[in-house]
Formats: structure tokens, C-alpha cells, sequence
């Protein structure tokens, strides 16, 4: 799979858009904010910048895009009056992969700075908005112009899908019955990727400045640990049970891997030190439960916790499912996905596990 071309989540605004279909990413991200706030309070204070350069790394497309830049910039407003200081100007990078929806995040922009500004019950400093489409894992900013980057769920996406795991057959990303070389290859492709971002973001990030990453990550050190890929194995089972009925070929499942990692606090922490330009502030977990799905943004409450999963798995999912299958299978896939979820959840309650990190910028090496 050439990830680069073919991830990206559903664009638009339809039902199956990831605009109307983020709210556990949303939920997720609101447990990181005390992370967010006290990292954005000492890089202001410490370096009074005129211009605040912001960058949203794997923003996708729909309101989550808006959640970080918009808590950033009303903390610093608001800091700015009580220091007396001229609010400073804003730069916002907007980052996804090229086939990302960015035309609905620019035509949200006008109804954003709107909405922030009367929020706030005053102008905010001006604030201009740039799109980025390119891979995090290269260089997409120039040396030393970014305060702060935040990225959420999007880090345990890999560049690509590991080499030699064509044995993993009747599973789609590491699972409890992954032959150990499968285990070994995701390990390995994720220490390469991450190691290469924290390379290029070293460079790209000013003295001070930081980095707010949540990866959809697990707890244990166990990578069979089912906390790791419950989601991707509910979908694993499904289309297996499809072969089973005739509907999808066998070799079609075997040879369709997700580029996905999810780590645990130690594995990224062991990448950052080996890199060695950012200092470690927080590593945090927390849990996202699936039950906080059920009170949606509208006030509608399904109580059907496999209806709501399986539309924001299919928001995540569907274009690398049609690249691979075609599109004849995705009603069913979804929803056979609903009922085996429903029946997983009655076994077992769970949730996704985010590992939070809030990095800073070591001091740039001097030259005599
Ligand atoms: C699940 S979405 C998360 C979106 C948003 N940050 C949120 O929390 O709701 C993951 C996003 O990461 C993006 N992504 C994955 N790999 C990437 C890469 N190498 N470079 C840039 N974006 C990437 C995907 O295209 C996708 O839009």
C-alpha cells in the first residue's frame, strides 16, 4: 500500500465524513488540555514572540482540526492582557497527508476566527492560515520557525506497511496470533518513523519551543496486549467471517496489512532520548472510553455503542478498504463490524488508550 497516496480519511461533511464522524478523537483530545495549557502558558512567558508560529500535524478535516489552535490562542490572548503585552500575530500550518479534505478546513477558517472572537468578546492578534501536504516523517517546515506543534492520532500511523509480514495471514495488523517476526517488523517501522519525525522536527522547531503528541498507544509492555489494535482486529474478524461466506477472497485479507503501531509510554520514550534534541515534560495515559460516544455533539444518544464505532472506524478506514477491495463490501463490512463489536463490548468493556508527550526544544548546539 502506497500510504502516502492512499490514507486519508472520508472527506467532506456527509455521513460518513470524519468531520461528523471525530468525536472520540475529540473526546481524546479534551483529556490532554491540561498538557496543552500548561505547556502554551511557559513558552509564551519565556519567549514573547511577536509572531506565534502553530502547527497541527495529521489534522484531517472537520472541527478537531480547529481544537488545539483555537485553546492556544485564547490562552495567550488572555495571558497577553494580564502581562500588558501586544498580542502577538499568529501562523497556523495546517499538516495532513496530499489527499487529505484541506478545502473543508479552509472554508471553515472565516466561521472559526468568528466564532473564536466572540468567544473571546474582543479581536484576536491576527492570524493567518497556511496548508502543508506533505508526510510528517520528512521536512516540511523551514529550520527553526515552529513554537508549537500538536498532533493527535495520527503518529501510530506508520510511513508504511512493515516488510516481510506476508505470513500474517488472516490478521490485518498485529494481533494476539501474529507470528513474533510480524510483531518484530511493526516494532522496527515504527522506531524508524518515529526516529526520522523527532530528526526533522528537531530541526524545525525554535529553542523552547514544544511538542503535544498523543498517539493511540497502549499501557502494557506486552505487544500482544489486546488494548493494542482491539478496533482493527473487530474488522479483522469481519472480513475473515466474509471469506467464510464467499463474499471476499482469502488472499485478498492476507495480503492487506495496516500500517499502524501503537506504542507504549516506554517504546516512544526510548525513541526521544535516542534522538536527543527535546526534552521529555509529561508522558502521560489516558483512557478514552467507547461510552462516551453515546452523548453526540446533537444531543442525539444512541445507546448502540457498535453503530457509533464502527461509523467513525468507517470515516477512518474506507478509502484504504476500496483502494484494496473495491467499494462492493463496505456496507457489509460495516455492518457486520457494528454487530461484532456490540457483541465484543457485552464480554469485555473498553477503550483506546492515548500516550501523551509534551517535548521541548533542548538548546541549539553553539559554535565557537
Ligand atoms: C485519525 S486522523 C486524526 C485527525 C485529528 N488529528 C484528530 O485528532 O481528530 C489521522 C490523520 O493523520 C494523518 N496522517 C497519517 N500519516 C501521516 C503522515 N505521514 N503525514 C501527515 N499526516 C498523516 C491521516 O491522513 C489522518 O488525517
Amino acid at each position: 500500500m502506497d500510504v502516502t497516496h492512499v490514507l486519508h480519511m472520508n472527506g467532506g461533511i456527509g455521513k460518513s465524513s470524519y468531520a461528523n464522524n471525530s468525536l472520540l478523537q475529540k473526546n481524546g483530545i479534551s483529556l490532554t488540555k491540561h498538557i496543552r495549557e500548561e505547556a502554551i502558558r511557559s513558552l509564551y512567558r519565556s519567549t514573547l514572540p511577536s509572531c506565534l508560529s502553530i502547527a497541527e500535524l495529521g489534522c484531517a478535516s472537520g472541527p478537531n482540526a480547529f481544537i488545539v489552535v483555537s485553546e492556544i490562542i485564547k490562552i495567550v490572548e488572555k495571558l497577553c492582557k494580564e502581562m500588558n503585552q501586544k498580542c502577538p500575530e499568529y501562523k497556523v500550518f495546517m499538516n495532513d497527508l496530499p489527499g487529505n479534505d484541506f478545502n473543508n478546513i479552509f472554508k471553515s477558517i472565516s466561521s472559526f476566527k468568528e466564532k473564536l472572537s466572540n468567544e473571546m468578546k474582543s479581536q484576536i492578534g491576527p492570524c493567518y492560515f497556511y496548508g502543508v501536504p506533505a508526510s510528517f516523517y520528512g521536512r516540511i517546515f523551514p529550520n527553526q520557525t515552529l513554537h508549537f506543534l500538536h498532533s493527535s492520532y495520527s503518529l501510530h500511523w506508520l510511513s508504511k506497511v512493515p516488510e516481510g509480514i506476508e505470513n500474517n495471514k488472516g490478521n490485518i495488523c498485529m494481533s494476539i496470533t501474529s507470528p513474533l517476526n510480524v510483531l518484530k517488523a511493526y516494532y522496527e517501522q515504527f522506531q524508524r518513523d518515529f526516529s526520522l519525525f523527532l530528526k526533522c522536527r528537531a530541526e524545525e522547531v525554535v529553542e523552547g519551543g514544544c511538542m503535544v503528541l498523543t498517539f493511540s498507544g497502549r499501557r502494557s509492555e506486552n505487544p500482544y496486549s489486546n488494548e493494542c489494535c482491539y478496533i482493527w482486529e473487530v474488522m479483522a474478524k469481519a472480513l475473515n467471517d466474509m471469506v467464510l461466506e464467499g463474499t471476499i477472497k482469502e488472499e485478498k485479507v492476507d495480503t492487506f496489512n495496516i500500517p499502524i503501531y501503537n506504542p507504549s509510554p516506554s517504546e516512544v520514550k526510548l525513541e526521544v532520548l535516542k534522538e536527543g534534541s527535546f526534552t521529555i515534560n509529561r508522558l502521560e495515559v489516558s483512557e478514552v472510553k467507547f461510552e462516551s460516544l453515546l452523548e453526540s455533539e446533537k444531543g442525539e444518544s444512541f445507546n448502540d455503542y457498535g453503530y457509533n464505532v464502527a461509523k467513525c472506524m468507517r470515516a477512518i478506514a474506507e478509502p484504504m478498504l476500496i483502494n484494496h477491495f473495491g467499494k462492493a463490501i463496505t456496507e457489509e463490512l460495516f455492518y457486520r463490524y457494528k454487530e461484532i463489536f456490540n457483541d465484543c463490548m457485552s464480554k469485555e468493556e473498553t477503550g483506546i488508550i492515548n500516550v501523551t508527550m509534551l517535548l521541548s526544544r533542548k538548546p541549539y548546539a553553539r559554535s565557537i
